[in-house]
């Protein structure tokens, strides 16, 4: 059993897991063979998976440190990711030492590192918990006892609005989440994408590997990812590719950062 009481002997080795994936790719070492043989196949089909699951972290630290910088004290991460250092409070803490974070993940893997790496220093806690349950997220008690929803909050949803299908509503689970929060509260979202490579051969289709994984892959066109900031005024430079996003100087001008397969964006609640 782990600290937040989940039985380590749960977890399913036998398909590949998303966080896990996303693990090999960032070049971690929590996943198991199903796993990695799954992320090596989306890389010989996507072989930018590698440098856009980079870009993608990068960006958060970057858009974390702007919403500290601009007063942002509390911050919920929903798909949160097998623990990656630096983690969310370890970059918000650079800039501010008070910031409190919530991690939510519905993947077991993540439970188990949560109590070692992410809620260890305290102003933190770890919930098992699915986005699309929005409401059970936001009545959580450890949500409740460390977020307080008349100051404003940031909340990441960082790679993990292409694991809901449209079926699920992701704009819904993304509005439900969004009214609990006060304005001058800041969305924090990335989001996979073909637009900047053109459509994703049919046969050699990288969604179909997540078919077999336990979450499907559905990338979407700026069309769709831009309506997921209703309510919020978007930042400069608004929604555009993840490492375009108020980039360091070292990636300004990289070649390697053109093929970002994810968008980026920050918004503020008005
Ligand atoms: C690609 S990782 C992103 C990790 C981190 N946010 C980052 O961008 O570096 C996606 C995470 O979303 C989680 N996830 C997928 N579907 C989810 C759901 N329905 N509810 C909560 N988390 C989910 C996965 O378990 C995984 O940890």
């Amino acid at each position: 059993m782990t600290e937040q009481g989940f039985p380590v002997e749960q977890i399913d080795t036998s398909r590949p897991h998303p966080a896990r994936m996303y693990d090999y790719y960032l070049g971690g070492r929590d996943n198991y063979e199903v796993d990695r043989r799954a992320a090596e196949e989306v890389i010989r089909m996507v072989p930018e998976a590698l440098v856009s699951a980079q870009a993608n972290r990068a960006f958060l630290h970057r858009a974390v440190r702007h919403v500290v910088g601009k007063g942002v004290r509390q911050i919920i991460d929903i798909g949160t990711g097998i623990p990656t250092s630096p983690n969310t409070h370890e970059v918000a803490r650079e800039v501010a030492a008070d910031v409190r974070v919530a991690y939510v993940d519905n993947d077991p893997i993540v439970a188990t590192h949560a109590g070692a790496k992410l809620i260890n220093q305290g102003g933190a806690s770890f919930v098992l918990g699915d986005i699309r349950e929005p409401e059970a997220i936001l009545r959580h008690p450890r949500i409740q006892g460390l977020i307080d929803f008349t100051e404003p909050v940031a909340l990441l949803l960082v790679a993990v609005m292409h694991f809901i299908t449209d079926e699920e509503d992701p704009a819904g689970i993304v509005a439900t989440l969004s009214e609990a929060l006060p304005k001058g509260s800041y969305l924090v979202l990335t989001h996979g994408t073909a637009d900047f490579h053109g459509e994703i051969g049919e046969d050699e289709d990288a969604r179909e590997v997540y078919k077999n994984a336990t979450a499907h892959l559905t990338v979407r066109p700026y069309d769709e990812v831009r309506p997921l900031f209703k309510g919020y005024e978007l930042l400069e430079p608004g929604l555009v590719q993840a490492s375009r996003w108020r980039p360091d100087d070292a990636v300004r001008e990289s070649e390697e950062h053109r093929k970002v397969s994810f968008y980026g964006g920050v918004g503020r609640k008005v």
